[in-house]
């Protein structure tokens, strides 16, 4: 059964620089399903980042309605004007975890410190924030360097902590945008792995934002291929790796032949 998290509905974001009109997101449509690991690609410059700004708010669209668990969030179109209260939206937006390229931890706290921040806002007292940080840094498998500051860990342990940080507040939904391009390919694929496996183990919906077609392949069920602020193709993965009909999605895929990718993507969902 699917149950829809996140609907997108005619959103478009525009920007006047000048006397030009940028089109960052040009009239896009998006059903992202609960517990669907959902993968945007396109080149750089595409609005991908700017689309998924739109789903908590980051990036207020110029039209367009932005539903989240069946919560109407924005609504702007020739008839009417929707919009939560900025308080009201604070807390709809805790329920949406995001993680980047750029960690953004507190350099001067130390990775439990840093998850426990992000619960600065929650009704639990201060011995049960750290209890909570101290759990999900053990669900990221990060326990042995809970009391080291993020300059003594590597890549992949920072990325771990803001993803523990990200979840501190249950969140149902989970944006990752390019959270793996400043890593190596090892911890590329050990990060990819742990949301998938978060995916599995907490049911949190991930929206998989990158330009890297392989990491899709590797944990995503769904794809959505974007090109000038429009979604051009999308689908289920093993569809889109074997059928795109657009030739800029097969541009992506690249040159790996069809049923060898099948088999690929079949072998990482057994
Ligand atoms: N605040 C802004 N003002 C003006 N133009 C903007 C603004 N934010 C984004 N843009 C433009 O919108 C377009 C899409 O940008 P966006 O950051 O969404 O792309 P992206 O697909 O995430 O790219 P990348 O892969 O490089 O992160 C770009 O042309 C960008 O310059
Ligand atoms: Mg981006």
């Amino acid at each position: 059964m699917s149950t829809p998290i996140i609907e997108l509905t005619n959103i478009q974001v525009h920007f006047q620089q000048k006397e030009k009109l940028i089109k960052s997101v040009d009239d896009v449509s998006l059903t992202i399903n609960q517990g669907d690991i959902y993968g945007i690609v396109g080149y750089s410059g595409a609005g991908k980042s700017t689309l998924v700004r739109v789903i908590n708010l980051l990036q207020k669209p110029t039209a367009g309605q932005v539903t989240v668990s069946g919560d109407v969030l924005f609504e702007k179109n020739d008839q009417t004007t929707h919009e939560l209260a900025a308080a009201e939206l604070r807390t709809k937006r805790r329920k949406i975890g995001m993680i980047f390229q750029h960690f953004n931890l507190l350099n001067e706290q130390t990775a439990l410190q840093n998850v426990a921040f992000a619960l600065k806002h929650s009704k639990l007292n201060e011995s049960a924030r750290l209890q909570k940080a101290e759990h999900l840094l053990e669900l990221v498998d990060l326990t042995d360097q809970k009391d080291q500051f993020p300059a003594q860990l590597s890549g992949g342990q920072q990325q771990r902590v803001a993803i523990a940080r990200a979840l501190a507040n249950d969140p149902e939904i989970l944006i990752s945008d390019e959270a793996t391009s400043a890593l190596d390919p090892k911890n590329t694929n050990q990060i990819l792995d742990l949301l998938k496996d978060l995916n599995a183990k907490l049911g949190v919906t991930i929206v998989l934002i990158t330009h890297e077609m392989e990491a899709v392949k590797r944990i995503a069920n769904k794809v959505a291929v974007m090109e000038n602020g429009q979604i051009i193709e999308r689908g289920d993965l093993l569809d889109i790796f074997t059928n795109a009909a657009e030739p800029f999605t097969r541009e992506l895929v690249g040159s790996q032949n069809a049923s060898e990718t099948a088999l690929d993507i079949l072998t990482h969902y057994t």
